[in-house]
């Protein structure tokens, strides 16, 4: 997790994929029960309702420009296309392809909603992680491409066609667990949160991607109410010292839950909390990972050596800073 707005990620396909249609139609948005066609309309001249996506665009990166967005054309385009129900490659293909009033004005209610500062991916309700699909709500943190360096860690430790048993604990959306049970085939997790609506969401994404019958959900702090041992003992904690959670950035600040951002008075809390009581939840040969924030490493390691382990790896991210962390019993 890094404080800065999430990016959108690379991986993302359109969604929903649907098809749009140019022709002797009327506006789709008309189409009682026909979601296939919502938001595209073919004749905006007899329509006089449609607008077309060069215009809804341009105004769209012109507003987004304004104020100070970084990308302004790529979110006037993920926003067009979710809310039109169009493909990237007909926006860019078809600039004349004429938008129903409807979904224009759906348009610029998500429009309004980046300009004050919602990211994408809460606009759209959906996150890429590791090339899936994550549900997000105002419960979950909105999963950070930085977390796939916990993924990379984790599926080393992970060999295929063998029976791992995993925990994440402060699973939030599911993403780590629900993507290496996607990953492992063999592979069983418990997911635990300390937020009933944010373990529900897990819950769906599970569903989503068919691993649901590998997963068990425990709602409570950390361990509480789990039994057994695990191969891997996997978080993405909440890291960010209490006293800087005023001065994020307004995309984290404002849209992130709390219980996902806040790590205590120096960020740290979270790891004291699980080191204390990791040991006693790891099969033998097994591993804890971690997701760190940047700077935290060394103190990180402390304390988990002072519970008994040995660390073991650091993982860097893709800015080569130190992400991830490992560790074995000592
Ligand atoms: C930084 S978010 C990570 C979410 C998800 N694992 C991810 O990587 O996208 C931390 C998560 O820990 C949960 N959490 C906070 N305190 C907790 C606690 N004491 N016990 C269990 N979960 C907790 C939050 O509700 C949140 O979902």
């Amino acid at each position: 997790m890094r404080t800065h707005p999430p990016a959108p990620s690379p991986r993302r396909k359109p969604w929903p994929n649907k098809l749009a249609k140019r022709g002797k139609h009327r506006p789709a948005d008309s189409i009682q029960g026909s979601p296939a066609f919502a938001g595209v309309t073919a004749d905006f001249s007899a329509q006089g309702g449609g607008e077309s996506v060069r215009n809804l665009l341009t105004e769209a990166k012109r507003a987004l420009d304004r104020h100070g967005n970084p990308t302004p054309s790529l979110d006037a385009r993920l926003l067009l296309q979710e809310a039109a129900g169009v493909s990237r490659e007909m926006l860019i293909a078809d600039p004349d392809l004429e938008i129903a009033a409807a979904a224009a004005r759906r348009f610029r209610d998500h429009l309004a909603r980046r300009l004050a500062d919602e990211p994408v991916s809460r606009i759209l309700g959906y996150r890429e992680f590791y090339g899936r699909r994550f549900k997000i709500t105002t419960d979950t943190l909105d999963p950070r491409p930085d977390t796939e360096t916990l993924i990379e860690a984790a599926l080393a430790f992970m060999p295929l066609g063998e029976a791992r048993r995993i925990i994440d604990l402060g699973t939030g959306t599911g993403a780590i667990a629900v993507t290496l049970l996607a990953e492992r085939p063999q592979a069983t997790a418990v997911l635990t949160d300390i937020s009933p609506a944010a373990l529900a969401v897990a819950r769906e994404n599970a569903g989503l991607h068919g691993v649901e019958v590998r997963a068990t959900f425990s709602q409570g702090s950390w361990f509480s109410g789990v039994s057994g041992r695990f191969d891997l003992i996997l978080s993405n904690p909440p890291y960010i010292p209490e006293a800087i959670l005023p001065t994020l950035g307004p995309e984290v600040r404002n849209f992130d839950p709390k219980t996902a951002l806040n790590g205590g008075p120096d960020g740290l809390n979270p790891y004291r909390e699980m080191a204390a009581e990791a040991l006693r939840f790891l099969a033998p040969g097994g591993r804890v990972i971690v997701e760190i924030g940047e700077g935290q490493a060394s103190e990180i390691e402390g304390i988990f050596s002072a519970a008994g382990f040995q660390p073991e790896r650091r993982w860097a991210d893709l800015a080569g800073h130190v992400r991830c962390l490992g560790f074995a019993q000592g």
